[in-house]
C-alpha cells in the first residue's frame, strides 16, 4: 500500500541519481510496461531519454499513430518511429512454422533496435519496463521453461552487445500497480488497461505464412470486434480479446453474386493467470453484430467464427 505521488517523486529521484547527465534508450512497443518506462523515465531525465518504435506491420490497426500521439506529441518525449514493415514482411516471406516466425520476428527486432542504438552513440543506458513478475520468472527459470509451449518474446531480451547499462525502474512493481502509476503519470485510461498483445503481434494471428494483404484484412476486422466489445461494455469483463485470421476460402453470397473468401475466428478469453483460459461468454447479439460487421465492411472476408475453446487443452493464441 503506497502513496502515489510520493512513489513518483522517489522513483524520479532515483533515476535522477542512477543515470546523472547521461543518455538513456528504450524500445517502447506500445505495451503497457514499456509505456509506464518511457513516461516515468521521461519525467524523471526529459531530453535524455530516447524512445525506439519499431513498426513491424504486425501491430494494430492505428496503433503506431496512437504510440506517437501519446508519447511524441501529448508528452513530448523523443520518439524515433521506424517502419520497419517491408522488412519484417521480406523476411517472413515464405514461412509458415509458428515458432520459425517468432524467432524471425525477435531477431529482427534486435537487428532494427541495434542500428538505431548505433545511431545513439551517446547513450549509456538501455531502459526496459521489466516489472517484479518477470524478475521472479527469470530467477525461477528452470520450472517456468518446464511449462512454456510457446518461445515467448517482448522488446526486453535485447543482447549484452549493446554494451549498455540497464535500467528497469519498475522491477519492484506488480502489473496493477504499474497501471496506478501510469495514470499518475499522464498516460491515458485505454492504454494502461489495454488488454496485453504478443511481442510478435499479429504474425502469430495469422496462421501460417504471413501476408501484408492478411495482415490489412486482420487489422481491420480486429479493430471492429474490439470497438463493439467496448461499445457494450465487454472489454473490461474479458482478459484477452482478438482477431484471428485464416487463410482459408469459402463460399459465400453478397447481393445477386457469389463470394469465395477468407474466414476471421473471434477469440475472447477470461484469466487470471493465462496459464488457464475460459471461453468467453458473449452476447449473441454482440457477436452477431461484431459478425455482420466485418462482413459488410471488410471486403475479403465473408465468414466469421467464434472460438469455443477452453486452454488447456488449446492456447490463448492459435499459434
Ligand atoms: P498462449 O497462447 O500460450 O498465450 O495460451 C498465453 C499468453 O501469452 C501471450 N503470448 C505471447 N506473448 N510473445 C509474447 O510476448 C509470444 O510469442 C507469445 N505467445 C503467446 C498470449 O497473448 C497470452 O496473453
Amino acid at each position: 500500500d503506497w502513496n502515489m505521488p510520493d512513489y513518483v517523486a522517489e522513483a524520479v529521484a532515483a533515476i535522477r541519481e542512477q543515470v546523472g547527465d547521461e543518455e538513456v534508450i528504450l524500445g517502447l512497443s506500445g505495451g503497457v510496461d514499456s509505456s509506464v518506462a518511457a513516461a516515468l523515465i521521461h519525467r524523471a531525465i526529459g531530453e535524455q531519454l530516447t524512445c525506439v518504435f519499431v513498426d513491424n506491420g504486425l501491430l494494430r490497426l492505428n496503433e503506431a499513430e496512437q504510440v506517437m500521439q501519446t508519447f511524441a506529441r501529448n508528452l513530448g518525449v523523443k520518439v524515433i518511429h521506424v517502419d520497419a514493415t517491408d522488412q519484417f514482411m521480406g523476411h517472413l516471406a515464405g514461412v509458415s512454422d509458428p515458432e520459425q516466425k517468432r524467432k524471425i520476428i525477435g531477431r529482427e527486432f534486435v537487428e532494427v533496435f541495434q542500428d538505431q542504438a548505433a545511431k545513439l552513440p551517446k547513450a549509456r543506458w538501455l531502459a526496459q519496463g521489466t516489472i517484479y513478475p518477470d524478475v521472479i520468472e527469470s530467477a525461477g527459470g528452470k520450472t517456468k521453461k518446464a511449462h512454456t509451449i510457446k518461445s515467448h518474446h517482448n522488446v526486453g531480451g535485447l543482447p549484452d552487445t549493446l554494451n549498455l547499462k540497464l535500467l528497469e525502474p519498475l522491477r519492484e512493481l506488480f502489473k496493477d500497480e504499474v497501471r496506478e502509476l501510469g495514470i499518475a503519470l499522464g498516460l491515458p485510461h485505454d492504454m494502461v488497461y489495454r488488454h496485453p498483445f504478443p511481442g510478435p503481434g499479429l504474425g502469430v494471428r495469422i496462421l501460417g505464412e504471413v501476408k501484408h494483404e492478411y495482415a490489412e484484412l486482420l487489422r481491420r476486422a480486429d479493430a471492429i470486434f474490439i470497438d463493439e466489445l467496448r461499445a457494450a461494455d465487454w472489454y473490461d469483463k474479458t482478459s484477452q480479446a482478438f482477431a484471428v485470421f485464416l487463410p482459408v476460402k469459402s463460399v459465400g453470397v453478397m447481393g445477386d453474386g457469389r463470394t469465395y473468401e477468407y474466414v476471421v475466428a473471434l477469440r475472447a478469453v477470461q484469466t487470471q493467470d493465462f496459464m488457464t483460459a475460459h471461453w468467453a461468454e458473449l452476447p449473441h447479439a454482440l457477436l452477431g453484430k461484431v459478425s455482420n460487421r466485418i462482413i459488410n465492411e471488410v471486403r475479403g472476408i465473408n465468414r466469421v467464427v467464434y472460438d469455443i475453446s477452453g486452454k488447456p487443452p488449446a492456447t490463448i493464441e492459435w499459434e
